[in-house]
């Protein structure tokens, strides 16, 4: 029998299809939506790939469509993809004049969409995305997994960046192993996927503040996880989609290869720059720093690390070990 699921997964392959279709075939799809994703320079190749689409300006054009095709009310809801107002006559679509990413399970299915307006000084939020469905849990998913899995395996390493344009970005120059954790803070659940591939992760978040703070939640997430990780963040306001569209592949790979550092270094540099000569200040950012090493969980990984800011701070270990143990009480 077909279960709630079932139908679930259907109705997202029906409507993937359907804003592949109206991209490609339909006049407004491709005046405005394809005319959108050439602007932002990506080729036809990478377009199909990703399966992006795009939704029309109609209130009700998915709606209807899948109503024709004999999808109830209930399970147009259900999806996320419809939403049925109280005293409306009729359901209206979640997405309405947005370009459409796709998101896919591991394996490939597709199980909800994030969608991004078109023009940029508009006041409502940039990226709409499906809500949780029986299907779509935002927690447990990764952008771009299944896409770049290959990759991640062959290179034994995952670069982890925000947005949805940044993998496919760097997909279009030719660096296949990444993914993204969509904006939100990473999750166990999606580390968890990342590590049946690979236990090296380079973080690559956008260079604003969002993005120092969203670098400082992971980097704990994800020693925690057991994982191996360094850190980079793109220069003047740069992500990683604006930066591959800059320079070509050589370029990036080399950039990410020798930019990128452990994150002692990486949350020194900013710590301290922050600290300036304050010797308060200064000891709060070791303290800082001390409280991520905690966070290893290889005692032999754990001791490396201590000497290490050890030797870059020219404090003494069994100070850094008495701040460990005291940390480590904390976070236990
Ligand atoms: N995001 C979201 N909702 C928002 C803003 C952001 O879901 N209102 C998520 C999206 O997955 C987005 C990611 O956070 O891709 C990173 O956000 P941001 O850096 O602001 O967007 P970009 O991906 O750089 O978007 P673009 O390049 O298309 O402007
Ligand atoms: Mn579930
Ligand atoms: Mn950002
Ligand atoms: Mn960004
Ligand atoms: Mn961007």
């Amino acid at each position: 029998a077909q279960t709630e699921k079932d139908l679930l997964y259907k109705i997202h392959e029906v409507a993937n299809n359907y804003f592949q279709e109206i991209l490609w075939d339909a006049e407004d799809g491709r005046s405005i939506g394809l005319a959108y994703f050439k602007e932002r320079e990506l080729r036809d190749d990478i377009i199909k790939k990703f399966q992006l689409g795009y939704s029309p300006e109609k209130k009700n054009a998915f709606t209807a469509y899948a109503e024709e095709k004999g999808y109830s009310k209930e399970i147009l809801e259900k999806s996320g993809l419809s939403i049925f107002p109280e005293n409306a006559p009729a359901g209206i679509d979640r997405f309405r004049e947005r370009v459409i990413f796709p998101i896919h399970s591991f394996s490939g299915r597709v199980l909800g969409f994030g969608a991004r307006i078109l023009k940029s000084n508009v006041k409502t939020a940039k990226y709409l995305n499906s809500p949780e469905t029986e299907i779509y849990h935002k927690s447990n998913v990764l952008y771009g997994l299944n896409q770049s899995k290959q990759a991640i395996s062959r290179k034994n390493t995952c670069l982890l960046v925000e947005g949805y344009m940044d993998v496919i970005s760097l997909h279009m120059s030719g660096i296949e192993n990444v993914v993204a954790s969509s904006g939100t803070s990473l999750t166990t659940e999606q580390i968890k996927l990342i590590k049946r591939l690979t236990e090296n992760v380079t973080i690559l978040f956008d260079g604003d503040n969002a993005g120092i703070k969203a670098s400082f939640r992971s980097i704990d997430m994800l020693l925690t996880e057991g994982m191996n990780i360094r850190v980079l963040l793109f220069p003047d306001g740069d992500d990683p989609d604006s930066f591959a569209r800059k320079h070509p592949q050589d370029y990036v790979e080399k950039y990410i290869e020798n930019e990128a550092m452990d994150f002692i270094d990486f949350k020194a540099e900013i710590l301290l720059k922050d600290a300036g000569t304050d010797p308060i200040k200064k000891a709060e950012a070791i303290r800082n720093i001390v409280k991520s090493v905690s966070f290893v969980q290889n005692a032999l990984k754990r001791e490396v690390y201590l000497k290490e800011v050890s030797n870059k701070f020219g404090l003494s270990e069994q100070s850094l070990f008495n701040e460990l143990d005291v940390q480590k009480q904390i976070t236990q």
